[in-house]
């Protein structure tokens, strides 16, 4: 008689502590190289748009040290554009790159997310419902009780849109500062108004970006209590099977069903 076998339970197929890997090397370089370019470009850029504040004044006052702020600004460029064509051909000719832009690619369901987040977070809409308020239209639409967070896969809404921002960013700041770099050229290709443009653009997206990330990239990374003091991703690119499960729980099932389909018994051909 055959025997009927209990399906292997989550904590079987996989293990809290099992390791994932969320970057690989290539990964991880590329976003060690852009943390340093990004750093020395704001570091030695900003001090040009405030340079009234006494800081700036003290540290880029004498004409050596403003001439090696420019050396740095220009060497930083040079790494961000290396560090830009390298993640570029990684996506282009590398099938985990093509696999990532794809992951990474803003679809409706994000849409969905980003309100169910926000609406979860702020939690207006279940105070009202407690209060009696909105019962029939809550009967009739509950999602618009965000009683769940939404159920996230390999990228959520906001990490999508951090990456588009740095690959829009990188590609805004790389064009005006190249002409801004090659005044002559510039001037023998546009008119002066257009100069002028790349030079506004290009100190309003460095504002706009230092901004973004102080603000959004280290809450997300830093304090997120979630992850809190810092996620170790970015260094040793790993993921443990918990973190899985509670921050990409969709990934979490794909791998699951996965590898419980991988130990089903192959169904008996019949010839
Ligand atoms: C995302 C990174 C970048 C940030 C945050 C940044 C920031 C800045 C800022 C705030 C200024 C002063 C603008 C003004 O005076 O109105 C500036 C100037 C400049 N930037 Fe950038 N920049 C970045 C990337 C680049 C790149 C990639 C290049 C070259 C391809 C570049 C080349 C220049 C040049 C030539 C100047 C003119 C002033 C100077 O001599 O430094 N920047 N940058």
């Amino acid at each position: 008689m055959e025997s009927q076998k209990e399906p292997l339970s989550e904590e079987a197929l996989i293990r809290d502590d099992e390791v994932f890997l969320r970057m690989n090397l290539a990964e991880r370089l590329q976003h060690i190289l852009l943390v340093i370019s990004f750093t020395t470009l704001v570091l030695t850029g900003l001090p040009l748009l405030f340079y009234e504040l006494k800081i700036f004044k003290s540290i880029f006052g004498s004409a050596r040290a403003f001439q090696l702020r420019g050396f740095l600004h220009r060497a930083a460029a040079v790494i961000l554009i290396v560090d830009s064509l390298w993640h570029v051909g990684y996506v282009a000719f590398t099938r985990r790159g093509r696999q990532n832009l794809k992951d990474l690619l803003p679809r409706r369901k994000d849409v969905r997310d980003a309100v169910q987040q926000f609406g979860y977070n702020l939690g207006l809409t279940r105070f009202l419902h407690r209060r009696g308020i909105g019962k029939k239209f809550f009967a009739r639409r509950p999602f618009w009780l965000f009683e769940k967070e939404p159920e996230y896969g390999r990228y959520n809404f906001i990490e999508k849109l951090e990456y588009l921002s740095v690959v829009w960013g990188s590609f805004i700041m790389i064009l005006s500062g190249f002409f801004m770099w090659n005044l002559e050229l510039s001037l023998r290709l546009f008119p002066l108004w257009v100069h002028d443009i790349f030079v506004i653009v290009h100190g309003y997206e460095a504002m706009l970006a230092f901004l973004a990330i102080i603000i959004w990239h280290m809450y997300n990374v830093h304090l997120n209590p979630e992850v809190f003091p810092m996620s170790k991703v970015w260094l040793n690119g790993k993921i443990t099977g918990r973190e899985l499960r509670t921050l990409h729980p969709l990934e979490y099932r794909r791998i699951l069903e996965e590898r419980r389909k991988a130990l089903e018994p192959e169904s008996p051909t019949w010839s």
